[in-house]
């Protein structure tokens, strides 16, 4: 027998991570250092990511999958090297791997894969065999949860608005969790799809894979994974994931802008009708009609992102020289000093999970007596970036009955000075609105 033994973390040196990301090193607002606790929003990219997206453009750029010349060859293969390594940091293989714009644009995709097949099938025109899953009746079920960003929200809205199913969601509890008392009810045979995040992005709340996936295979219906917030902080495996569809974003995760990706079990990708359509993703086109390459190529129209593909690797070099397990270990004690220490300053709520259980290193909260944008300014006088609002996810505040909250979210390079010099400021915000 083989005994597998996960690779040592690198010590974890703060001072050497940081100094390979060149933006840490620059001041804000009258020479604060900048503080920058924005990281579910978009993380900051080391040198070895600009350095891999410049080094390409600088000998290697070309229109990749066409043309007969040198340069095209090389940037085909640094295309598809790119997603050989990217697919490899999920477990997954390469012909399994989709690039899209970003993750909006894979929810998108497999939104429009429902619609798409949906009135195909209506006018008789030719789908891949397996595509009839896909094919939605008026009274069909899409599952969504009421922690979802609006990616992974209006998609399917839009989809039920224009094909007569019916949206429903599952339900959160008062402290940030899945309510999976409502699964039983939610899920039904007529379910068709159950799409939901793994990580919630106002929350930190980590979902209950196994069980939501189960509930739906057990009617059949398509699992799809929004893993935004999962994949660039904890160890992600495709194959250990009982999903069929699983999207993310390169930016969250040191990776350049304009670069998402969709993972799916080969034989869903082979079921499914095109996205977007053009140039490369064809098999023969004549004036009558087309006919469509294989995944990936397939549901990849136009001259895609190769530039920030290889950066894309760049960075999957970069987290696995960490190891994803440091990752995680290095944010969950992070957010366990981020929850201390908030919940600390009196008049301070969180808003999501309040313990360091099964959450991630979004934490959102709320400062009694302050709204969060004007918190926020005071925050970025100091140099702390931090997003405020409702995060992309405004049912969930609904809910939960706030308007907006703040939310600090942290990555590989920040550390407990990071978070002293946030409690501070929010307590000078305290006394500077006198709510203390
Ligand atoms: N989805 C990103 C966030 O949560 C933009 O901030």
């Amino acid at each position: 027998m083989t005994l597998t033994v996960p690779a040592p973390a690198r010590v974890w040196n703060l001072d050497a991570i940081r100094a390979d990301f060149p933006i840490l090193q620059r001041t804000v607002r009258d020479g604060h250092r900048l503080i920058y606790l924005d990281s579910a929003a978009t993380s900051q990219k080391p040198r070895q990511v600009l350095d891999a997206e410049r080094h390409y453009y600088e000998t290697s750029n070309a229109a990749v999958h066409r043309g007969a010349h040198q340069l095209a060859e090389e940037a085909t293969e640094c295309f598809e090297s790119a997603r050989q390594r990217i697919a490899t940091f999920v477990g997954g293989a390469a012909q399994e791997l989709v690039f899209t714009r970003n993750a909006t644009e894979a929810l998108n995709m497999m939104a429009y894969t429902f619609l798409n097949a949906t009135l195909k099938k209506a006018t008789g025109s030719p789908l891949p065999e397996g595509a009839d899953r896909f094919v939605l009746s008026a009274g069909d079920e899409v599952v969504v949860t009421e922690m979802e960003h609006h990616a992974n929200l209006v998609p399917w809205q839009e989809l039920c608005d224009k094909t007569g199913a019916v949206l429903k969601w599952i339900g959160i509890t008062d402290d940030g969790r899945l309510d999976i008392a409502d699964i039983g009810s939610v899920i039904t045979p007529k379910t068709k799809v159950v799409s939901f995040s793994q990580q919630s992005n106002l929350l930190g709340t980590i979902t209950p894979v196994d069980l939501v996936a189960d509930a739906a295979r057990a009617v059949g219906a398509l699992v799809v994974l929004d893993a935004c917030q999962s994949v660039p902080h904890m160890p992600v495996s495709v194959h250990e994931l009982n999903v069929d569809v699983i999207t993310w974003s390169g930016h969250k995760m040191l990776g350049p802008t304009g670069i998402g990706c969709l993972w799916a079990r080969s034989e869903i990708l082979e079921s499914m009708p095109p996205f977007l359509t053009g140039g490369s993703m064809i098999e023969q086109v004549s004036m009558n009609g087309s006919t469509f390459a294989p995944p990936p190529q397939r549901f990849e129209a136009g001259v895609p992102m190769v530039a920030q593909a290889v950066g894309l690797a760049a960075a999957c070099d970069y987290l696995d020289a960490l190891t994803m397990s440091a990752v995680e270990e290095h944010e969950r004690v992070l957010t366990g000093y981020a929850l201390a220490g908030l919940q600390a300053i009196p008049g301070v709520r969180i808003i999501g999970p309040n313990d360091n259980i099964d959450r991630g290193s979004a934490v959102s909260f709320v400062l009694e007596g302050v709204h969060p944008h004007d918190l926020g300014q005071l925050l970025d006088d100091q140099g702390i970036a931090v997003r405020v609002g409702h995060h992309c996810a405004w049912p969930t505040c609904r809910r939960l009955a706030v308007p907006a909250t703040t939310r600090l979210s942290t990555y590989i390079y920040n550390g407990q000075d990071d978070l002293d010099a946030l409690f501070d400021a929010v307590g000078q915000a305290q006394v500077f609105f006198g709510v203390n």
